[in-house]
């Protein structure tokens, strides 16, 4: 068999094999849909798109979809996020680096962003769709919602007969995008309409891709259905909390390995992530202060013991500041300029628009120095008395993946086990009849006793033992003995 594929080196494969192993043992909600669905096969003729970072806990959610009858596809949602170990173990899967039998991959740590968008379009070109739309991608798996946004655009632009001009103030990354679907227009003016067509459902992992696409049903521009993954409980209460709480001490460590105790780290948004990275300071021994423009969020902190504060306010006492709102212009390069020496900027929000990194760049006589690969000096007023620094971690991107791994299996495996199940419910019911539908151009969330059933499959990996409700108890809440357990609007 061959195919294409691209990743850093596919003779890190064994490397990344070993790792994807032991990975596995920590990913039980993974490992027990394998198990449950693997006979059945219901992803099978699924044809799916995967963007997201590419990691060892990614390379375990891959062959799951594929043990579950699914063709896969797959590139990362971020420049930095590659671990091209695993990326190349999933290229050789059963087979060998001469003759590799797995997935194709596309994605290396340290992506241009021209390679980001060409990686993009790889996952959505399928041999043979060009002239048989029926092999073309009929499910995209997102992180951020790129791939879909991709498809979305060059359906819109190809309805359009063209791509318009970037706009004034259009930045860099973007200009790269609309000339991609330019060059794609000039090539084949109905790619985007034929692979639009084909497409049966998205599963979106992230915030801020949920966001998009919500925005995106507002407008009735929704091209297919999607589940929102995000709101799972057993996602974005345990990966964006207890994941961040791991992953971004993890990323300052090795990138600066900076004392954390007795610092001052300032988190900007109280969200989940903000939660649990605030977390993760005070573990350390730092003194946190939180930066909140929702008064519950502002509250919450407040009541969990933080300082709240304007960012203005604490720009000389932080020597850490994490980005955490998916909001854009957090940081701007006056923040920086006001900072003190040597303090460590970074985003682990989903986007780099967290962090006025242009603004940074043009402040004038600013010097930037490589320290290593993702960490970068930049340098104020330099050869004056005024002499001063900023550590700034993977180019404000999120620094978890880039300057780490992410998350832990064990976390992921909540997050990637919803997905799954999200992937199975979109495409087992795609063709319901007209009237019994479950599932139109709208965005939906997994039902409640399936996200039950995911925190179920991790508790016997950690010694839980759960209390069962008697019948007698089970009536007089009114509920289900087997769940599920609290009202829709339950918050947690
Ligand atoms: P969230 O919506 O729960 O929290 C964001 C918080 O930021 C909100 O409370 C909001 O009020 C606050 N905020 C917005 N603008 C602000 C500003 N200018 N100053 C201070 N606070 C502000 O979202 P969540 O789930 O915490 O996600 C945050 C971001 O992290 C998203 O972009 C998400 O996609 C990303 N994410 C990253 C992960 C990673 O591994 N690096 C993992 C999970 C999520």
């Amino acid at each position: 068999m061959t195919f294409d594929y691209k990743v850093a080196d596919i003779s890190l494969a064994e490397a990344g094999r070993h790792q994807i192993r032991l990975a596995e043992h920590e990913m039980p909600g993974l490992m027990s849909l394998r198990k449950e669905f693997g006979p059945t096969q219901p992803l099978k003729g699924a044809r799916i798109a995967g963007s997201l970072h590419m990691t060892v806990q990614t390379a375990v959610l891959i062959e799951t979809l594929t043990a579950l009858g699914a063709e896969v596809r797959w590139a990362s949602c971020n420049i930095f996020s590659t671990q091209d170990d695993a990326a190349a173990a999933v290229v050789v899967g059963a087979g060998t680096v001469e003759d590799p039998q797995g997935v194709p991959v596309f994605a290396w740590k340290g992506e241009t962003l021209e390679e980001y968008w060409w990686t993009a379009q790889q996952i959505l070109a399928w041999p043979g769709a060009d002239t048989n739309p029926e092999l073309g991608p009929n499910m995209i798996l997102d992180d951020g919602g790129d791939a879909t946004m991709l498809v979305h655009k060059g359906v819109e632009f190809e309805a359009a007969g063209a791509v318009p001009a970037a706009d004034e103030d259009e930045s860099e990354e973007g200009r790269i995008f609309l000339d991609v679907l330019r060059a794609s227009l000039q090539e084949d003016p109905q790619r985007w309409t034929r692979i639009g067509a084909s497409l049966r459902g998205v599963t979106e992992e992230t915030t801020t891709g949920v966001h998009r696409l919500y925005q995106l049903a507002e407008q009735g521009k929704l091209l297919f259905p999607a589940i929102n993954v995000n709101d799972s409980v057993t996602k974005s209460k345990f990966d964006n909390k207890y994941g961040i709480r791991h992953s971004l001490p993890d990323g300052i460590n090795r990138a600066t390995d900076v004392l954390m105790g007795g610092k001052v780290a300032v988190v900007c948004g109280y969200g989940d992530v903000g939660k649990g990275a605030a977390e993760a300071f005070r573990g350390q021994g730092s003194r946190v202060i939180v930066t909140e423009i929702d008064p519950i969020c502002a509250l919450q902190a407040a009541m969990d013991g933080y300082q709240v504060a304007k960012l203005e306010s604490v720009l000389s006492q932080g020597h850490i500041f994490i980005t955490t709102t998916g909001n854009k212009d957090v940081i701007l390069a006056e923040h920086m300029a006001g900072m003190r020496d040597k303090a460590i900027v970074g985003n682990i929000g989903h986007f780099d628009n967290e962090i006025d990194m242009a603004g940074l760049a043009r402040i004038p006589g600013i010097k930037k120095v490589e320290i290593k690969p993702q960490v970068h000096e930049w340098v104020l007023d330099a050869g004056t008395a005024e002499e001063r620094s900023i550590i700034v971690l993977s180019e404000g991107r999120l620094l978890n993946l880039g300057n780490a791994t992410g998350h832990p299996s064990f976390v992921m495996s909540n997050s990637f086990a919803n997905q799954t199940i999200a992937q199975i419910e979109l495409w087992t019911k795609r063709d319901q009849p007209e009237g019994e539908r479950e599932y139109s151009n709208q965005v939906y969330v997994l039902p409640k006793i399936l996200d039950e059933k995911v925190a179920r499959l991790h508790l016997d990996a950690l010694d839980v033992e759960l209390t069962e409700l008697s019948k007698e108890q089970a009536d007089y809440l009114d509920l289900d003995i087997a769940g599920p357990y609290k009202p829709e609007h339950y918050r947690y």
